[in-house]
């Protein structure tokens, strides 16, 4: 198996020369395991600053400076510590609540770079990100543009637009994670959306900035992605000559990274060839935008900035061979990691050392009481109870969809710097998880 850049195995200096041991940068899987106990989700901070270089590099070099604004995806994760390194890199967000935009804030992160997208915004929320001035919101219904317009002109503001069409492609991925279809719940219709636009336009308290999709999630061929800008293309020319000029064309999120056997540090190159043909799509037509004031270009990539970064560290805890099949029961969970229960998705797995232990094949599973708490299945594994194995591309949608079902108390988070390791989350407690609770009284 491929590993993502910045783990690979290596002998340990000063020590059996034969023993392969998984390394994150300069630490071994083994050191985290046993300094921070398990499980734990640990992160490249060199990978994470190597995927960021690699969208804004292209930016540049295609678009030339200031072209586009890379907004993180905060839901892919969350972590303060994350988003201040993306902060401290120029990048924007792109945040679906009030709870992401105090993140944001929180870290150092810039209001004026943020988007707020999502289909629910309660007026609380659009209350709090007037306040601290966004950048845009993401709108996504006409229900909403009235709403958000009714906030605004209590506050005496007006609020920057941008409306999400949803441009009918397939992107041909999980059904889960697709969301630019007809029948997705997201954006507005391509058909309604000049009526939407007009309507947007007429009201006191918005100003139309922008134009964004987001058509889903893990998608290895950006193709669809083209076809969304083309559908956007038209739409903005056809807007211009009805007057209504934008800032910004927003493409969302999306390019997807390789989580298995496939070509492995895919992303640099594919977002570079992603932005490559983005640009060289709308080249011309960009420049000739509005008497020569370029649209700007906002992506959204979560998965792509942080998936390959991460890996969940967990402990064997019994190995029960048997009949049909073979457990391997590990400390972590579908708590800690939902991905595979939820959407059946596959997640590399590496073993903290390599062993000389004949492999066998092993389902690896968690302490939760259901069946669909399994976080990998028949894998061909040299286990033997005791070992920490590496959940790897775990950095996206790991921890920030994880839960505390069967009162589990979250994992630790752990960034590895070159040769240190900082934490960047304590690991949750039970008093932590009782604390809000109450009894009734008699
Ligand atoms: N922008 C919007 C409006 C989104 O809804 C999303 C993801 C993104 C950007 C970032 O997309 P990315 O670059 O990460 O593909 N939990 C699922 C993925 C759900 C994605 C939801 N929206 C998973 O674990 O695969």
């Amino acid at each position: 198996m491929k590993l993502p850049p910045f783990f690979e195995y290596r002998a340990v200096p000063g020590q059996n020369q034969s023993q392969q041991e998984l390394h994150i940068e300069e630490v071994t899987a083994l050191r985290l395991a046993e300094s921070f106990s398990t499980p734990l989700y640990v992160y490249s901070r060199a990978a994470l600053i190597d995927n960021f270089h690699a969208y804004a590099e292209a930016a540049q070099l295609r678009g030339g400076p200031n072209a586009a604004l890379i907004c993180y995806a905060v839901k892919a994760n969350s972590n303060l510590a994350i988003l201040n390194q993306f902060a401290r890199l120029g990048a924007g967000f792109d945040i679906v609540s009030g709870g992401e935009l105090q993140r944001v804030l929180a870290a150092g992160g810039q209001a004026s770079k943020t988007i707020f997208s999502g289909v629910g915004k309660s007026r609380e929320e659009m209350r709090f990100a007037l306040e601290q001035n966004i950048l845009c919101f993401n709108v996504e219904s006409i229900s909403e543009l009235h709403r958000l317009n009714e906030v605004a002109g209590a506050m005496g503001k007006r609020a920057a637009v941008s409306l999400r069409v949803n441009p009918d492609v397939d992107p041909k991925t999980h059904p889960y994670i697709s969301t630019g279809l007809k029948e997705n719940k997201f954006g507005v219709a391509f058909e309604d959306a000049l009526q939407a636009y007009r309507e947007a336009v007429r009201l006191p308290h918005l100003r139309v900035t922008g134009i964004d999709c987001h058509i889903g999630s893990q998608l290895l061929d950006d193709s669809p992605l083209l076809e969304a800008l083309d559908k956007l293309i038209s739409l903005i020319d056809t807007l211009s000559r009805e007057g209504i000029t934008l800032e910004h064309l927003d493409l969302g999120g999306g390019i997807g990274i390789a989580y298995g056997d496939e070509e492995s540090g895919v992303t640099p190159v594919a977002v570079g060839s992603y932005l490559a043909r983005v640009f060289a799509r709308i080249g011309a037509w960009r420049a000739a935008q509005y008497g020569g004031t370029p649209i700007k270009l906002l992506f959204e990539p979560g998965r792509s900035l942080v998936g390959n970064a991460g890996a969940l560290l967990t402990r064997v805890e019994y190995l029960k061979p048997g009949a049909s099949k073979n457990f391997a029961i590990v400390d972590a969970a579908m708590n800690d990691l939902m991905r595979p229960a939820m959407y059946e998705a596959w997640h590399g797995i590496a073993p903290a050392v390599l062993s000389e232990v004949v492999p066998k094949h092993w389902d690896i599973v968690g302490p939760v009481c259901e069946s669909g708490d399994w976080l990998a299945r028949d894998r061909s594994l040299a286990v033997s109870e005791g070992d920490v194995l590496a959940l790897l591309s775990a950095g996206a949608y790991g921890m920030t969809m994880s839960s505390n079902y069967n009162t589990r108390p979250r994992a630790a988070e752990v960034m590895v710097d070159g040769d240190a390791m900082h934490l960047i989350r304590s690991r949750e407690t039970v008093e932590h998880l009782l604390s809000g609770e109450q009894l009734l009284p008699d």
